[in-house]
């Protein structure tokens, strides 16, 4: 199969490339290649290309500085994405695209969980930009799958483990929220989630796409700890305490950031749990360090 990676060098991508490798012709193009941004270059290169799916993991990731940015964030990940479905459905290519938990308000008690069919009311730049490309998509194209993850972490990028551990190995004590409830997601099971939906040729649409169960990044920590024997101890605070702590400013963060697997375990994909993923991880990484 011939298959575009757009936002080629990012975290995901990493994986997406390497699950995808073996028996498929992979074109990997990141922002210096292909621009996704630009409607025109994009409707050229893929109308020309024809590749049988297209796997969008460009994007603009961060957060916070997306609140001062909305114009660029927009571009990227709502014309983006529209761009990309335009093109799709010219080339009669297949558009597989990474969303997020942010489109949703994060407000739900946290005793349940995110349908992908449930309100769309984001309050971050972030969540909002999100949107768009999620509607840009349907609006544009039929035949698409959006994934929408949460809590992403993997070898190819600066993540949360990471910074976790280093701090772990440095420092006596660490301040970690404790109100914020998610999947931790490792970026190896979301690109073998995506592989599984193409291979069984699952109905187009929208899926919730995390590792299983669900935690806090307070919890998170303390079993990142206690896989590599750090003997730091974790403070739990609330979201409030840690930024009046930090002396920072920051998008507002969903509480509720819990996102149910059913649909997906309907079409027959099974999903590692979250502990599993963070096992599996850490051994890669390690691996990676020798
Ligand atoms: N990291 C998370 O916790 C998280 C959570 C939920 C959803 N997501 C989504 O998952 C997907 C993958 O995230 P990631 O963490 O691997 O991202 P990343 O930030 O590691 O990579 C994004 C890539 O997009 C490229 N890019 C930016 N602008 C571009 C443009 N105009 N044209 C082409 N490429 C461009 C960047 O150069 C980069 O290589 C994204 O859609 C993101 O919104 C991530």
């Amino acid at each position: 199969m011939k298959i575009l990676i757009t936002g080629a060098n990012g975290m995901l991508a990493k994986e997406v490339r390497e699950k995808f490798e073996k028996g498929n012709d992979i074109i990997a193009t990141d922002v210096a290649e292909l621009d996704i941004t630009n409607e025109k270059m994009v409707y050229d290169f893929i109308t020309k290309l024809k590749p049988e799916y297209i796997i969008n993991c460009a994007a603009y990731t961060a957060v916070d500085k997306a609140e001062d940015n909305y114009e660029l964030a927009d571009k990227i990940n709502g014309d983006g994405p529209t761009n990309l479905a335009k093109a799709a459905k010219s080339a009669g290519s297949k558009l597989v695209h990474i969303s997020t938990d942010y489109v949703f308000g994060g407000d739900l008690d946290v005793s349940k969980d995110y349908k992908e069919d449930d309100e769309k009311k984001p309050v971050t730049v972030y969540g909002k930009t999100k949107l768009h490309g999620e509607e840009g998509i349907i609006a544009n194209t039929e035949d698409y799958y959006i994934f929408r993850t949460a809590w992403l972490y993997g070898v190819g990028g600066n993540n949360f483990v990471k910074t976790m551990t280093k701090l772990g190995t440095t420092r006596e004590e660490v301040n970690v929220v404790s109100d914020q409830h998610g999947s931790p997601t490792y970026a190896k099971d979301l690109s073998n989630i995506i592989y599984q939906a193409i291979e069984k040729k699952i109905p187009y649409g929208i899926y919730n796409a995390t590792n299983e169960g669900y935690t806090t990044w307070y919890d998170f920590t303390k079993q990142i700890f206690a896989d590599q024997g750090i003997k730091c101890k974790v403070n739990p605070v609330t979201t409030e305490e840690y930024i009046e702590m930090m002396k920072i400013t920051q998008a507002k963060r969903p509480l509720n950031s819990q996102m149910s697997k059913e649909k997906l375990h309907e079409c027959g994909i099974s999903v590692p749990d979250w502990k599993d993923g963070l096992k599996r991880y850490l051994e890669e990484a390690k691996n990676m360090e020798n």
